[in-house]
């Protein structure tokens, strides 16, 4: 079973608070959620190895540390997941960026992929999959679904904020991947939003409400 990461560093609590407020408004809302996105990935890479590097400082030769080169993918789920990419980038600039859309057929109620660009090495990534709300869970799990189809091995999921239904169903389908969050709220209301949330995240980041 995958672990669930809840990061509740002070700093990110605060910050989510204003994302959360109704009363904040579009730029404001943007510049935090890259802001958590980054703090997020503080701890999504902890496990990135490392490996020696002879160096020279203003004062001595040294050994000391770099990154062992290894391949990070990021991929936003659209459109609300483009938030947190920015944020992202800014620690781990090399990262190469898929996206993938989903959307819920009306009829079959099954998930159908609408768009797909991914890293044509994906199976050599390790991928961070990255949605601010990880609410029933469907779009993760067909995102993530469709990516192992494509070859992804090594996958982690970023959000925001989860509702509990939505954790249990990712690990249900992918016991094999980790769940980084902000918070985990209280539950899903009968329209599918996540209690108390921050209301529709794409309509927050882009204005479209
Ligand atoms: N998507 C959102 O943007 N908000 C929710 O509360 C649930 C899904």
């Amino acid at each position: 079973m995958g672990i669930v990461k809840v990061l509740d560093h002070p700093l990110i609590q605060h910050k989510l608070t204003f994302i959360r407020d109704k009363n904040t408004g579009s730029k404001e809302f943007r510049e935090l959620v890259e802001e958590v996105a980054l703090l997020l990935t503080y701890e999504i890479t902890r496990d990135l190895p490392l490996e020696d590097v002879e160096i020279e400082t203003p004062v001595c030769k040294a050994t000391t540390k770099a990154l062992s080169g290894k391949k990070i993918g990021v991929i936003p789920i659209l459109r609300a997941g483009l938030g947190m990419v920015g944020g992202i980038l800014k620690l781990i600039p090399a990262a190469k960026v898929g996206h993938i859309g989903v959307y819920r057929d009306p009829e079959t109620l099954q998930p159908v992929e609408y768009y797909c660009k991914t890293p044509t090495d994906i199976a050599e990534r390790d991928l961070i999959v990255v949605d601010p709300m990880l609410a029933t869970g469907g779009s993760a799990n067909a995102s993530i679904k469709f990516l192992k189809e494509r070859g992804a091995q090594n996958i982690k999921l970023m959000c925001l904020i989860a509702a509990p239904e939505g954790i249990e169903a990712v690990q249900k389908a992918h016991p094999d991947v980790d769940i980084y969050v902000a918070a985990v709220d209280e539950k899903l209301n009968e329209h599918g939003y996540i209690v108390p949330g921050l209301g529709d995240a794409g309509d927050r980041l882009f204005g479209t409400k």
